[in-house]
């Protein structure tokens, strides 16, 4: 039986990691065999690709195209390395970020050709796409302000000017609206708690869980 990749996406500070830990966690407490992992830096190239792409640089500007190069070649040593492999041991895989953020950010947030997007991450992906995506919807000043709260030094995006991350958030909106099916939206405003609430009656609805099986999954 293979696994699922289920991602969360969303603007910075909207509550991925967060979400991530909690649904981990109730998985695991199902007997569900569940791993977190992340785009980019889920493998150690890609850790080395995460510092490149997020560490401030005052003095060498990073190319656009290289970024969104950068970030592809991330994607595809991710896929082959760790999500291909846990797939066909049946892991349920939850993933901070996928495709639909290069759509987002390089996309709509650099304003890059969209079908140059489109081809590098099919290149990147081989077609695999997540069998359910979750964004966490937050304004993008909500988001900002949580991380300014806890006192996060801000990375090379997140530094970005505020109508980047509108751009970024006007993308989110815009893929949900075109993917219904795949893309679910919940309100990141609600506490943590509520936020959890949802993603697990989602996940319910969406799949069985078999988590009396003493080796559960998720189907
Ligand atoms: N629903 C929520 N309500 C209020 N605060 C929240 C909520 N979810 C997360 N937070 C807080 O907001 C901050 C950012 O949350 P978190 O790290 O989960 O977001 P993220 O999307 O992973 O951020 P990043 O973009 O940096 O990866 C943390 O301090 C977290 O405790
Ligand atoms: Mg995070």
């Amino acid at each position: 039986m293979s696994g699922k990749l289920i991602v969360f996406e969303g603007v910075e500070g909207c509550g991925k990691t967060s979400q991530m830990q909690l649904c981990y966690e109730w998985l695991q407490s199902s007997n569900i065999p569940v791993i977190v992992t992340r785009q980019p830096g889920g493998t150690e190239l890609g850790l080395h690709l995460r510092r490149l792409l997020l560490e401030k640089t005052d003095n060498q500007k990073i190319s656009v195209r290289t970024e969104l190069l950068l970030y592809a070649a991330d994607r595809y040593q991710h896929i082959e390395q760790f999500i291909q492999p846990n797939l066909a041991a049946g892991k349920i895989i939850l993933c901070d970020r996928y495709i639909f953020s290069t759509i987002a950010y390089q996309g709509y947030g650099r304003s890059l050709d969209m079908d140059l997007i489109n081809q590098l991450n099919s290149i990147a992906t081989g077609g695999l796409a997540s069998d359910l995506t979750f964004w966490l919807d937050v304004d993008v000043e909500v988001g900002l302000n949580r991380k300014r709260g806890d006192g996060d030094k801000f990375d090379r995006i997140e530094q970005e000017k505020i109508d980047f991350h509108r751009r970024v958030q006007q993308g989110y909106t815009a893929l949900a609206t075109s993917n219904p099916d795949t893309i679910i939206r919940i309100d990141g405003n609600l506490t943590k708690q509520a936020v959890q609430q949802e993603i697990q009656q989602v996940l319910e609805d969406r799949f069985t869980l078999y988590r009396d099986n003493p080796c559960g999954y998720l189907e």
